[in-house]
């Protein structure tokens, strides 16, 4: 028995940049590979590799009894599998597309209505990085189809199951890169400032990359504030802070660049301090973000 004989064949929906890079690493990974995109042309490549190239997307769904889902965003998931109800009845969909928990969750259900097991996944890497074990995917939904199929999903880099429900994995998606957006814009509101003085962003990226690095050692620090919710401050307090948040929002101004990245850490501050929260922790700006305290555990008196 050959490689490709002792593996479970494969479909892979989507042929963009992400979905051209999942089918090649599966392919490589000895799984039968059978590939499908709205659009021609898209498959040349995996196709001389010796990748499958279906005419229709039911013609490549039937191919496999595992399907990997991996377009633009919810809207083209659910026009393309709303067609293939019955074809997909009886199959595993891994659907790898970045979508919110609130569609995962009612995806998941649609599928269970269909009689379909469904897995989602959130890809945290860029295509070059797939197969690499840099790469990281996080899934959540059905606990069977993961542990049955790790050894495929693994092929794509780093995977972990986060739950049966299957927003989980899109909501530690979307949190990491809510984290990462908020990094990106303060290091380009600082570029800016640097910037409106002549100094190139390389210059600066040489300085903010250690700085920035140096600093994530806070993190965990601040999660324990966050958890806890108590903001007793033994370090620099809202009140210290805001006087430094303002200074560079101030300096911002001076120097004529827009100043609304800065501006939403000071409402933050102000928010809490204006609720009688001064001399507290800064790592109380979470109660800004946070929805109104429902009267629980650690959350009252936000
Ligand atoms: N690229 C990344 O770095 C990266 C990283 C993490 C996660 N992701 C996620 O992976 C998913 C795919 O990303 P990508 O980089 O491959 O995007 P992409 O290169 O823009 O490809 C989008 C794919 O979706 C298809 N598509 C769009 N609308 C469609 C519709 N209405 N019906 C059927 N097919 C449709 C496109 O088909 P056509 O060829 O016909 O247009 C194409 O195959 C996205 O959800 C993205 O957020 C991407």
């Amino acid at each position: 028995m050959n490689a490709q004989q002792s593996h479970t064949p494969v479909t892979v929906l989507g042929l963009g940049a992400m979905g051209r890079a999942i089918a090649g690493a599966i392919h490589r990974g000895g799984h039968p590979t059978t590939v499908w995109n709205r659009s021609a042309g898209r498959a040349d490549d995996l196709v001389a590799q010796g990748v499958t190239l279906a005419p229709t997307a039911a013609e490549a769904v039937r191919a496999s009894p595992v399907v990997v889902v991996c377009l633009l965003d919810d809207t083209s998931v659910r026009d393309t599998l709303a067609a293939l109800v019955d074809p997909l009845a009886g199959r595993l969909v891994i659907n790898v597309t970045t979508v919110t928990p609130k569609r995962a969750r009612e995806t998941a259900a649609w599928a269970a209505e269909h009689g379909i097991e469904y897995l989602d996944g959130a890809i945290m890497a860029i295509p070059e990085m797939i197969g690499l074990p840099v790469a990281s995917l996080l899934y959540s939904g059905s606990q069977a189809a993961f542990d049955t199929h790790r050894g495929l999903l693994e092929l794509l880099g780093g995977a972990r199951w986060f739950g049966a429900d299957a927003g989980l994995a899109s909501l530690y998606d979307l949190a990491l890169l809510g984290s990462m957006y908020s990094m990106f814009a303060g290091f380009a509101y600082g570029a800016a400032l640097v910037g409106s003085e002549g100094v190139p962003a390389t210059e600066f990226a040489e300085l903010a990359a250690p700085w920035l690095t140096a600093m994530t050692g806070g993190l965990t620090g601040h999660a324990e504030y966050f958890d806890s919710a108590d903001y007793t401050a033994e370090t620099q307090s809202l009140d210290f802070n805001k006087a430094a948040v303002d200074t560079i929002a101030e300096a911002g101004h001076d120097q004529g660049i827009r100043t609304e990245v800065i501006a939403a850490v000071q409402h933050l501050i102000d928010h809490q301090i204006a609720a009688g929260h001064g001399k507290e922790s800064f790592a109380r700006i979470i109660e800004a973000i946070r929805p109104p305290a429902t009267g629980g555990g650690g959350r009252e008196g936000r």
